[in-house]
């Protein structure tokens, strides 16, 4: 049992739907209910503003760096990768929001600030690029999932961390998994594009 409680907690804290907290607590509006539906930043920023997205945004970061830090706080053999992980499962399907949460993008980031924080620059800044390029939040996600994979299939050749390439793979899975119906509106043309890029 003792075992199971750290990766209780890790999933816990994945499970904190910020998006839906910040809009219930500070805007008076479910955002499920607004825009894409998603509880993400992104449809934080779309629906609440500027301020309420980037509160959302670090929020959801922090979720997936505080649960990998566990180990540091909590003795445990288990890999921090792990509990990183269970937060992104936490935050796809949120225990405080009836199992239907956001797209893992932010919380996957958090992940690898906790674990090797430059590949969070080197992700921001891929992120970006897409954006600038596509204006599409969830294109350029998607096409983050897509580098990293070829990023880290590359690095496991020579760090021969297989752990950290097999999390990378199943975070690019959720990832892409979970825009499915972005997916679908990008390929009909119907798929937002920001204005501010
Ligand atoms: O991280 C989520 C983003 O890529 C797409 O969000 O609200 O446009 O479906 P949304």
């Amino acid at each position: 049992m003792t075992i199971l409680l750290p990766l209780l907690l890790a999933y816990l804290l994945g499970s904190i739907p910020s998006a839906l907290w910040v809009g219930k607590l500070f805007y008076k509006t479910d955002i499920r209910t607004q825009g894409s539906g998603n509880l993400g930043a992104t449809n934080t920023f779309r629906t609440l503003g500027k301020k309420a997205g980037i509160a959302v945004t670090i929020l959801d970061i922090l979720k997936g760096t505080a649960a990998t830090l566990i180990p540091l706080f909590i003795a445990t053999d288990i890999h921090p990768l792990v509990f990183g992980v269970l937060a992104v499962i936490g935050h796809i399907f949120p225990v405080f929001a009836k199992f239907k949460g956001g797209k893992a993008v932010a919380t996957s980031g958090g992940i690898l600030i906790g674990y090797q924080w430059p590949l969070f620059i080197m992700a921001v800044a891929v992120f970006l690029i897409a954006l600038k390029i596509t204006k599409m939040v969830s294109l350029s996600s998607i096409i983050l999932a897509l580098v990293f994979i070829i990023y880290i299939t590359i690095y496991a050749i020579f760090s021969a961390d297989y752990l950290f390439m097999a999390v990378i793979y199943l975070l690019a899975l959720f990832i892409i998994f979970r825009h499915r119906a972005n997916i679908s509106r990008i390929r009909a043309g119907t798929e937002p594009k920001i204005s501010w890029m």
